[in-house]
């Protein structure tokens, strides 16, 4: 598909996953035509009707690479998700939803060890975190359920985004440090950012409407 530096037809990169319906209800609220058959269908390119627009639903860890490299236009993504894939992308605005923190969890009798291990799904980020803080550790990636790891003997702690803190609960782990709090961003390409200047500037505006009513 060849598109040209006038065509301001913009692809929005969306997460399926964990803030996917907050997402998709912000953009409704923003004036976006998405309607709900974006949640229920198994279709992964879908155009707005009688816009120029359309929706790329992406693995939310893949949202910073289509828009790194510009398949998508603009994307809407965590800022875990930011912070881990360190991608070439414009932050555009904090859309101040999907709020939840990233956190240092274990077990409540968890005594300190010499290089402990860390399992998480966000290895960069929880690198990071313990070199600031001058801490050795050995940080195991996992892909999900990060949570059973303390309790099988896989790690000592893990780095993982708390929202409810249910998961913690029910499996009888603690939040013992707050590395940061996240909310959901927009993201632009940064060519399409020049290119397509008018209709990425319309939907942030869009968006700049519905964010202080949320607060
Ligand atoms: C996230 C996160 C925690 C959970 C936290 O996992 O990794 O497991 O949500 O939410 P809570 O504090 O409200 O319980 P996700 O649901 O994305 O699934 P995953 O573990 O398979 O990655």
């Amino acid at each position: 598909m060849t598109r040209g530096i006038n065509d301001q037809k913009l692809t929005i990169a969306m997460p399926k996953g964990r803030i996917f319906e907050e997402s998709l209800v912000f953009l409704q609220q923003s004036g976006l035509n998405v309607t709900a058959d974006l949640k229920e269908s198994r279709k992964l390119i879908i155009p707005v009707e009688g816009a120029q627009l359309e929706f790329i639903l992406a693995k939310p860890t893949d949202v910073p690479t289509y828009v790194e490299y510009g398949v998508a236009d603009v994307g809407v993504v965590g800022k875990d998700v930011l912070l881990e894939e360190e991608r070439d992308v414009y932050e555009l605005l904090d859309l101040q939803i999907g709020y939840c923190r990233m956190m240092v969890a274990g077990l409540p009798d968890w005594k300190p060890v010499e290089a402990p291990r860390v399992a998480t799904k966000y290895p960069r980020i929880a690198s990071r975190y313990f070199r600031e803080q001058g801490q050795q550790v050995e940080v195991i990636k996992l892909n999900g359920s990060v949570e059973l790891a303390p309790l099988i003997g896989l790690a000592d702690r893990i780095v993982d985004i708390v929202s409810t803190g249910q998961t913690l609960r029910e499996n009888g782990l603690t939040e013992m440090e707050h590395i940061c709090e996240i909310t959901t961003r927009f993201i632009a390409n940064r060519a399409s950012y020049r290119m397509k200047s008018e209709a990425v500037d319309d939907i942030a505006n869009k968006f700049l409407q519905v964010i202080p009513k949320r607060k």
